[in-house]
């Protein structure tokens, strides 16, 4: 193990708020159907000790951070002050945090909120804006009525497409950028209802698309009762089909499910997959921490339930796990193998602290097997991508890693 090949990577930060108006039956996130009025600033209190507890576990206290991410759940059942409260919170604990002067602000850094359309009147996303949110994530899904009623949603379309309209609105008031989450291969979807989504979706200019393909999860009342899904190739058809459409409307692919217009991508979603640090804060959340003095990395999972997360005589972490060295090359790959650029082993050797040869072998296989392609010079500088048949098979591609 040479703990000197670390460098200290990007600190994010990541907010979970676990509740909903009604659980979607293909969800399986930590999301929980409101019973009675949401308990705002206990939670945001609770949200702050989280954080303080980590700031001090970890000795965080002067580490600059990268980007916030507030995702659940519905975020956007939070009102505008409770927001605003949080983050001013949050941000005065960081290098860039000042509050008196905005400094984060012009370290631009990246604080995305998820906003589902039947959760926001028309003022709700200028709030958002003025308490520091940079970037807001719309959960549309479909633009299809028959199929929103199928997954459940409580919204329509027509305030699906109100909601990404406000949010346009909301950038002269400084928001830098919005996203719409869409899934496909939706029960009875035929090739061309996908594409009409699509193309509803970029009509309304979003500098970024999540476009997921709809997954059975366990424990999802889909899976207790699974609806009909198209067949295998109706969905590869919507995919290539789907990917040229996207394409065409210049938003590149940069990772499995997300799109971009140029300079738009995800900055925290990005930190994630490049195996940078996190931390997770609220019920349930994951965090991913970095020692480079010590070359340990630990990770955090905090209380699930709101009932026990909000519960003072609790400490809100739940797990403290220290991650086996073995485990590193499989954990660096899962994460950077979503993306479409080229990775160095330089940067896998600062992320991991590993020597290259903990990698090298099975990237020398990956590539006689056609799953990976890498430039010709040898050297720690040298770039590996995958090829697009390694995409198509990225689960086989990873298992030579494990
Ligand atoms: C956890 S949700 C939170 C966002 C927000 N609550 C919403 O639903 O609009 C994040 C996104 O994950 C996607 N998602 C959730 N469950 C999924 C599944 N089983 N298959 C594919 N995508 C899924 C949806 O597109 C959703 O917008
Ligand atoms: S609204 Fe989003 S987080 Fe909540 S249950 Fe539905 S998909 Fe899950």
């Amino acid at each position: 193990m040479g703990t000197n090949l670390f460098t200290t990577p990007p600190l994010s930060l990541y907010i979970h708020i676990p509740w909903c108006v009604e659980k979607c039956p293909y969800c399986d996130f930590n999301s929980h159907a409101l019973k009675s009025k949401i308990p705002e600033q206990d939670y945001v209190s609770a949200l702050i000790a989280d954080l303080d507890d980590d700031i001090a576990r970890f000795n965080l206290k002067n580490r600059p951070l990268h980007s916030i991410f507030i995702g659940g759940g519905t975020p956007s059942l939070f009102s505008a002050n409770a927001i605003e409260s949080l983050l001013s919170q949050v941000l005065s604990r960081f290098e860039y945090g000042s509050s008196q002067n905005k400094l984060y602000k012009q370290k631009n850094i990246e604080i995305t909120l998820e906003a589902n359309p039947g959760t926001v009147e028309a003022d709700k996303f200028i709030g958002f804006v003025k308490a520091g949110v940079t970037r807001l994530s719309i959960g549309v899904q479909s633009f299809e009525s028959e199929k929103l009623l199928k997954l459940g949603r409580i919204h329509n379309v027509s305030q699906a497409q109100q909601a990404a309209k406000m949010a346009t609105n909301a950038k002269s008031f400084g928001l830098k950028s919005f996203n719409l989450d869409l899934m496909h291969g939706l029960p009875n979807q035929s090739i061309e209802n996908a594409l009409d989504d699509l193309k509803t979706a970029i009509s309304l200019k979003p500098d970024h698309l999540s476009w997921y393909q709809l997954t059975i999860e366990p424990n999802t009342a889909f899976h207790s009762k699974p609806p009909k899904l198209p067949q295998d190739e109706t969905l590869w058809d919507i995919q290539d089909q789907g990917f040229k459409l996207l394409a065409d409307a210049g938003y590149k692919q940069y990772e499995i499910s997300a799109f971009s217009q140029a300079e738009k991508q995800c900055q925290h979603n990005l930190n994630y997959w490049q195996f940078g640090d996190y931390l997770g804060i609220g019920c349930g959340a994951h965090g991913k921490i970095t020692d480079v003095s010590t070359g340990i990395i630990q990770r955090t999972i905090k209380v699930k339930h709101p009932k026990g997360y909000l519960d003072t005589n609790r400490k809100p972490l739940d797990h403290l796990i220290t991650v086996n060295h073995k485990e590193l090359p499989f954990e660096y790959m899962m994460n950077q193998l979503r993306l479409f650029s080229p990775f160095t082993l330089a940067n896998y050797q600062r992320r991991t602290g590993l020597s290259i040869d903990t990698i090298l072998p099975t990237l020398q296989l990956a590539k006689q097997k056609n799953l990976m392609s890498c430039t010709e010079i040898i050297s720690s500088e040298e770039k590996w991508q995958v090829t697009p048949l390694g995409h198509r098979y990225l689960n086989d591609l990873l298992e030579l890693f494990l």
